[in-house]
């Protein structure tokens, strides 16, 4: 039988990509969204599209029952109110955290920011908000108890994939862009990698040829401590 990923935020511009991936992996693709046209018109019939707005939605148990990975690539927009970053960036991957059945083993792979954790330490400005509830939502990836990996992109842009290097850093400095679809390639990457796993790191494009070792990719990087 294919193995199940799920897929929150695969409609938007980076999650698309990743969906696009999945499916050339011959996987079954799990995907939510409010906007079931929207996923059709992206996806026609070729990924299982459960409909549901994350402010709304009590559980997301049809999404994540049986997934060996869950994608996660979602982010508010102004549709979900004023505190769309807390209840869709965290509460929502709360209650996909949440819905996960017990003792069912599901890879997380969440695309965060670069600079999360300096911008979290700042208060809660207008600009650091969004940042700051991601910081929250890596928190709760890192203490889920299931095994994680969390990328932190650069600024995102939409140019082509593959004509700059993909690289890693753990030092949450920031700085520096990267391709959605490149973004997109690290975290379905990440979830074939044993050594992608237990490891946050940020990641952007630098103009060097592009040589793709993952697995060196990945090994380079240092786990995160265990936090409990
Ligand atoms: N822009 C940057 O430079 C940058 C840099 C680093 C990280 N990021 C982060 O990267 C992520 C992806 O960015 P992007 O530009 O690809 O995003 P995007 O195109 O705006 O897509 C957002 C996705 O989130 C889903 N979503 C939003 N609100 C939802 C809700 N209430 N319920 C269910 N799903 C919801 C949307 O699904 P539906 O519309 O189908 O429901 C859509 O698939 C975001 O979290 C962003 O903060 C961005």
């Amino acid at each position: 039988m294919r193995q199940t990923v799920a897929v929150l935020g695969g409609t938007g511009q980076t999650g698309k990509h990743v969906v696009q991936k999945l499916l050339e992996l011959g996987l079954h693709v799990r995907v939510l969204s409010r906007d079931l046209a929207k996923a059709r018109e992206l996806f026609g019939n070729s990924v299982e599209v459960i409909a549901g707005d994350l402010v709304e939605v009590r559980d997301l148990k049809a999404l994540v029952t049986g997934a060996t990975h869950l994608l996660a690539a979602h982010g508010a927009d102004r549709f979900s109110g004023e505190r769309r970053y807390e209840l869709v960036d965290y509460v929502g991957m709360d209650k996909a955290l949440d819905s996960i059945p017990a003792g069912q083993a599901t890879h997380i792979v969440y695309l965060s920011c670069c600079i999360v954790y300096k911008s979290a330490l700042l208060s809660s400005t207008h600009l650091g908000q969004p940042l700051y509830w991601k910081r929250l939502t890596e928190d709760l990836v890192q203490r889920s108890g299931h095994p994680y990996t969390i990328v932190r992109p650069g600024r995102l842009n939409s140019s082509k994939s593959g004509s700059l290097q993909v690289v890693a850093e753990q030092l949450d400095l920031g700085g520096g862009y990267i391709a959605r679809e490149d973004v997109a390639e690290v975290m379905v990457q990440a979830m074939q990698y044993e050594n992608a796993r237990g490891k946050t790191f940020e990641t952007f494009n630098v103009a060097v040829l592009p040589a793709r070792d993952w697995n060196k990719f990945f090994s380079e990087l240092k786990a995160d401590t265990k936090l409990v």
